[in-house]
């Protein structure tokens, strides 16, 4: 959450900062900020709103300003305004900060430092963080790097943050703990920024920062220490990244881009992986570990939204083909469960961006407790991706619509693989299925181009529904996750009130919802609960409720009883949810379009949610 870019070098800052802003958008989108070293002056500029709103303010005079930092923000402490948008200056004025995190010990520093005089103007745990540097620096006479590493190190909480100073204009001090940050390095010019996106058009050597380390940037030097001042030795990584895949190419959002997508990062992820005619399975990021991970007595999953519900999809098929238990938590309350890991069990870590806190801290504590942890990551570099012990890439490019959608499809191709790796070796299916499954997987890219071809059929029915106040979406099996991301998608974008549910269970309390103006989507594809799902269709239509069914191509029965059906591509009901979950998202999508919802950046959320 909130995205920071930062500029030292021989170009004009400020469209760099900018641009670079706009790519980060999606990390937060309530309030924007830059502060540029002009001439002998430090000059904040920030406004409420989106990047183009700062644009509208900014100083078309600091053309000349070759450093800079810049911010948008997904608010914390304190509601989205110009005041407490960033950058934060010191007191003086003679420093200005950015800040990713939350740094949860600031009410007691806030205090101390108002007691010596200091006022404040925000309400942000950053300006005070700020100020406690300044504070430093001037009691104890130490240069500013040494301020804010002792600063560093009395905070608790999370942070990513660049400072400038106004008396040392040719310096900038980055560091981090818990939120991300790259370095871009480039020739005479170095680039900051929470991810790589605002870097790969200007160089593609980066240095992800570690937690707890300092990055001084000093007259064209970088010189990295730990917070204790130790140095550390910078590691250059070559990105492979570009350009086309961060931006929009001519279709109307990121997430229809993404959508559409799917076909090609399916195949992407499992290119080099899967040889269905030779029969071959093979994943290079798991290795090391393979036997704990074959031979373990119980697997847990941790991941938040998405990323929890790819995870509830991998738990039917690691029990029915690995036979291996398997439980999925939330990482929120994983992390905060004093939960009991035994020898032999294994953690998967599920996301998308490799930085959501929750997910990073249960991951912290699974290893704490002695487990092997492998991620499941699509942000290469990310930081899960750097403190899981082995792991899987998605290779699924960057996702930048908010609402996952890609991400999601790969997150289910490398469970898949996962699981079938441990099956085949473990010898808990036949060859034969094996092969099948293979053979299965590696058709499904087709399957979803298939899928993506009822888009107008789809727009079609978002028409008919877009005034709803609620939907029911309901599976069973394999599909009852994707039912949960169907209401997931919906609420996410379209700010529609929609509840997944296992279809079974709508007898539960549901059923008292439906009358004729409550829209259910089933998801009720041919596999082993299909007769089932045709009675729960039957109880819903009693009550006049309207039906809008996912079906196997070719099912004459539901058609008869449902309001509206969309036909997907049949396949193994275990990697059914790898397709049906297409016309989801898309009716998500475009009922969200034509509520004149902002895809992309819907109200309140972020991608990367780096706070708890
Ligand atoms: C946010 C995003 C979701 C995502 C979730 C988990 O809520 O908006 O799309 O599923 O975080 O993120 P992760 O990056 O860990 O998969």
């Amino acid at each position: 959450m909130c995205g920071i870019v930062a500029y030292i070098g021989e170009k004009p800052a400020l469209p760099i900062l900018l641009n670079g802003l706009k790519r980060l958008e999606y990390r937060g989108y309530d309030s924007a900020g830059v502060a540029l070293i002009e001439g002998d002056k430090l000059n904040v500029y920030k406004k409420q709103g989106k990047v183009a709103e700062l644009e509208k303010v900014v100083n078309s005079n600091s053309e000349g300003a070759t450093t800079g930092i810049g911010h948008t923000r997904w608010a914390t402490h304190g509601a989205p305004n110009d005041t407490n948008a960033h950058p934060h200056y010191s007191h003086s004025k003679k420093l200005a900060v950015i800040h990713n995190g939350i740094i949860e010990n600031y009410g007691s520093i806030k205090t101390d430092l108002s007691e010596k005089g200091y006022e404040f103007r925000s309400e942000t745990d950053t300006e005070v963080l700020v100020n406690f540097i300044e504070d430093i620096q001037v009691s104890l006479k130490v240069t500013l790097e040494e301020a804010v590493r002792i600063a560093l190190s009395k905070v608790i909480g999370a942070y990513a943050m660049v400072i400038l100073s106004k008396e040392e204009p040719n310096k900038m001090i980055a560091a981090r703990k818990g939120s991300p940050m790259v370095i871009g390095v480039g020739s005479n010019e170095y680039f900051i920024a929470s991810d790589a996106t605002p870097i790969i058009e200007y160089t593609k050597e980066v240095i992800y920062l570690n937690d707890e380390e300092v990055a001084v940037i000093n007259e064209g030097e970088l010189k990295i220490t730990d917070i204790k001042d130790i140095p550390k030795k910078p590691e250059i990584h070559k990105l492979d990244l570009q350009l086309e895949a961060i931006e929009k190419g001519g279709y109307e959002h990121f997430m229809l881009k993404e959508v559409f997508e799917q076909p090609k990062s399916i195949a992407d992820c499992m290119r080099g992986r899967i040889n269905a005619a030779q029969h071959t399975l093979t994943l290079g990021g798991i290795h090391k570990y393979e036997d704990q991970l074959i031979n373990a007595n119980r697997v847990i999953i941790i991941g938040c939204g998405t990323s929890w519900h790819a995870g509830l999809v991998a738990e039917y098929l690691f029990e029915d083909i690995c036979r291996i238990p398997l439980e999925v938590e939330y990482a929120s309350e994983f992390r905060y469960r004093n939960p009991i890991i035994n020898k032999g069990d294994i953690v998967i870590a599920i996301s998308q961006s490799g930085e959501t806190a929750d997910t990073l801290a249960a991951i912290e504590l699974a290893k704490s407790k002695g487990a092997i942890v492998f991620g499941v990551v699509n942000a290469v570099g990310s930081s899960i991706s750097r403190i899981t012990h082995e792991g899987a890439y998605l290779h699924a490019g960057p996702e930048i619509g908010v609402a996952s959608t890609k991400a999601f499809t790969a997150q289910l191709t490398v469970l898949t693989m996962i699981a079938l790796t441990v099956a085949h070796k473990k010898q808990t299916i036949s060859q034969a299925r094996f092969n099948d499954l293979l053979n299965e997987l590696e058709s499904i890219p087709a399957k979803v181009e298939k899928a993506l071809k009822s888009d107008d059929q789809i727009k079609k029915v978002a028409g008919l529904f877009k005034d709803a106040s609620n939907f029911i979406y309901l599976g069973r099996g394999y599909n009852f996750p994707v039912a949960l991301e169907g209401a997931l998608k919906l609420k996410e974008i379209s700010y529609i009130h929609a509840e997944g549910y296992p279809a079974a269970e709508m007898k539960h309390g549901p059923i008292a919802l439906i009358d004729e103006n409550m829209p259910v989507v089933f998801i009720a594809t041919r596999d082993s609960s299909y007769d089932k799902i045709v009675s729960n269709i039957q109880e819903v239509k009693s009550r006049k409720g309207k039906v809008i069914a996912i079906v196997t191509e070719g099912d004459v029965l539901i058609p008869k009883m449902a309001d509206f059906t969309i036909e997907v591509p049949g396949t193994h009901e275990a990697l059914m949810p790898l397709v049906s979950v297409i016309p989801l998202q898309l009716l998500s999508y475009h009922i969200a379009v034509m509520r004149g919802c902002n895809v992309d950046q819907p109200r309140n959320l972020a991608k990367s949610v780096t706070v708890e």
